[in-house]
Formats: C-alpha cells, structure tokens, sequence
C-alpha cells in the first residue's frame, strides 16, 4: 500500500483478495477457460473438476460433504435461497419464521416479504448495551417463540456490526424440537473462526468469499444433506446447474479463488487469530487512552462471544460520520457498509438500546489480515486527533 492511502479498517465490509488467492485464480481466465457444463471436450472437463476440487475444499473446510455445497453469487444469494427455499417448498410444513432483531438485510428482507405474504415471523431480541454480552440472544426466549408451525429458525452466527457470536447449539436443539430447520449466515464467521456444522447443528449455513480474502460475486450455501435431507424451492432456475439448486454458468475463476482463500484460512485461523485480537485489543486500549469517555459496544471483547477482529465504539456527542469526515487517512465505517445507502441510524446499535443519536456517534473498525501494529497506532493517532478538534470546534 503506498504511504498515503488510507489504513483500511472496515474488513467487515469487504476483504482485500489475498495475492495467493488471484494467483490461483488468473489461469481460469486465460488458459483453461471452459464451461463446468461443457462435457464435450477437455477446457469442460478441466473447468468441471476445478469446481468439483474447490467444493471437496470448502465442504471440508466446515466438516461437510462435498453435495453439501451449492455455488451461489454472494451470501444475499446463500440467505435467500435458503429463506425462500425452505418457505416455498412444495409439502413445506408450518408457517411460523423465528429470526433475530439484529440480523443482516440479507436475511431481515427475505422474511419480511413473506411475511407479508404467506407466513408469521417472530423476532428475538438481544442482551442490551449494558451487559457484557451485548447482542447475545437468550436461548430460553428462542425455546418459548419456536412453536410447533416454525419451519426455519435462522440465526446468524457472527455480527457484521457488534461482532458478536450467537450460541447456536441451543437454537439447534430448540427448533430441531420441532421438526423445523435452522439456517445460520455465517458470512463474518466462516474463515475466521473454527466451524463445524455438525457441532454447530445446523441445516442450512451461508457464506462469502470476498468476506474471507476472496473475489467478490461468490459465496456458498451448505444445504443439510443427511438427517434430514434438506430439499428447497431454487430461486434460480434454467440450466439445472448445483443438481438444479441454482441454476447458471459457474464462475470457476471466483469458486477457485473461493477454495483457495478458505484453504488459507484454515491452515493460519489460530495465528490469524491471535493477531487479529492483538491489534484490536491495542486499537481499544489506545482510543481509550485517547478518548476517556468512549465506549465499546457489543459484548466485552475480553470474552469468547466476540469477533477477534471487531471493534465498534461509541463517541459520546460525536458523530460518526463526520469523524470519518475530519479522518480520511482512515477507512472505517460509521455503521454497517452495506446499508450505507440508508440513511438510519444502525438497527443492531438500535436494539442494543442506544438512541438514534447514541447510534449515530460511533464507528465500526474491522481488523483483518493485512494490517500491522503500526498501522493501528497510526489509526489511533487520526481518530483520536480528529475527535479532540470536532469537540473544540
Ligand atoms: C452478515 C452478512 N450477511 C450477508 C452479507 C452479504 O454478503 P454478500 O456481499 O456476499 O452478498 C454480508 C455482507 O455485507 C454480511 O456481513
């Protein structure tokens, strides 16, 4: 990066793609560029078996079976398939969706619209603010709301926002109860932490490549495929591609880059991790220092329920935006980026308590792999410098 680009903080939005990951990637355009459905020739057979390989990958990756895998564009894609996939089915059973107040867009919208149509959908709430398991979900309200009409249970395993991580293990057991299945959007967990969707006990999980150093426009839905076998309504159909789960040319360059990036971050995760923490623990204690009356919000990061690499601080009577403003050598966000085209305040921030002003006031800082100490120090200097003129002026 040269010295006056910003430091880039904001790898909840997105991830630089790991130079490891374009290198695996560049051949699939230019040398072996076939279609994964052309059976006729060797530039199909070739492009076939790299999607094949990538999916083995990635299903390992998780603790699932290759068929377990279905290729979509993106985690909006994974989270709608699996919300509407499981809610139109032919023979689908009950009518009753149990989600999170805290969830993704990508997950909220899909139910809302059913919603409106054919179904009920029942929102937990979280722990507020003030505890120091901010955004946990309370596993006795999800056993009293899952009744016996739920058919989807979903719950996202770590927050884009708070970076809090969700115990889904109860959730399973509760809506399994039931009969009904549990979907988890799993796009800021996968790569990032250990994952095993038999420990997890989940049936449907979404994920995301550019979230992990991966391209962007390809992501995966791991659909259950024994005890139950989950079966779902495509969204996409046509050419009956993914065993007719989602229908469409493969984009064999991104599910190669896509295997290659979970590849990476299987075999660094524990060291990956403990570098995350450290530069993140050091941000905290360095705007602290800088900021006395900032505070966290979202879950104590001295506990196990939080992303290594989530930060998100509340700057009392400061508003986000505008440090980001008074701070351009920093890039980081003042909310969740990907809603950034609606202009209110964050609904995570929102049902942890704060007020819509309190919302606005903070800033989200994403810790990734390509960040160094100096940088974070660096980043500590500019926010803290830029808030000590906004409160002057
Ligand atoms: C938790 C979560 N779910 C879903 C998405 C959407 O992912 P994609 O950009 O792959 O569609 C995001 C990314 O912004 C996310 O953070």
């Amino acid at each position: 990066m040269a010295p006056s680009e910003p430091i880039y903080l904001d790898n909840h939005a997105t991830t630089r793609v790991d130079p490891r990951v374009v290198e695996a990637m560049l051949p699939w355009f230019t040398e072996a560029y076939g279609n994964a459905g052309s059976v006729g020739h060797a530039y199909g057979h070739a492009a076939r078996e790299a999607v094949e390989q990538a999916r083995e990958t990635i299903a390992g990756a998780i603790g699932a079976r290759p068929g377990e895998i279905v290729f979509t564009s993106g985690a909006t894609e994974s989270n709608n398939l699996a919300i509407r996939g499981v809610a139109e089915r032919p023979r689908r059973r009950g009518d009753h969706l149990v989600s999170v107040v805290t969830e993704h867009a990508a997950v909220l919208e899909p139910l809302e619209r059913l919603a409106r149509g054919t179904h009920r959908l029942s929102l937990l709430s979280v722990e507020p603010h003030t505890s120091s398991q901010a955004g946990v979900v309370d596993p006795q309200q999800a056993a009293e709301t899952i009744d016996s009409d739920t058919c989807l249970v979903s719950v996202m395993l770590a927050n884009n926002e708070i970076g809090v991580i969700q115990p889904l293990a109860p959730l399973a057991s509760a809506a399994h109860a039931v009969g009904a299945l549990l979907h988890t959007d799993a796009t800021q967990a996968v790569g990032k932490l250990p994952i095993d969707v038999e420990a997890l006990g989940v049936d449907l999980m979404s994920f995301s490549a550019h979230k992990l150093y991966g391209p962007k426009g390809v992501g995966a839905l791991y659909v259950r495929g024994r005890d139950p076998i989950v079966r779902l309504a495509p969204l996409v159909v046509g050419g009956g591609q993914e065993r007719g789960r989602r229908s469409g040319t493969h984009n064999v360059p991104g599910i190669v880059g896509f295997a290659r990036a979970v590849e990476l971050c299987t075999q660094t995760l524990e060291e990956e991790r403990r570098h995350l923490r450290t530069l993140r623990d050091r941000l905290l204690a360095g705007l602290v220092a800088q900021i006395p009356d900032l505070r966290m919000c979202g879950p104590d990061p001295a506990t196990t329920a939080r992303l290594e690499g989530n930060l998100n601080v509340w700057i009392p009577q400061v508003d986000g935006e505008t440090i980001m403003l008074a701070a351009p050598q920093v890039a980081m966000s003042s909310g969740a980026a990907c809603s950034s085209a609606d202009p209110e305040p964050s609904h995570v921030l929102r049902a942890l308590g704060l007020s819509a002003d309190e919302a606005r006031c903070t800033l989200r800082l994403g810790v990734g792999r390509f960040n160094t100490m100096a940088q974070i120090e660096q980043a500590i200097e500019a926010i803290g410098d830029a808030v000590h003129r906004l409160r002057k002026g």
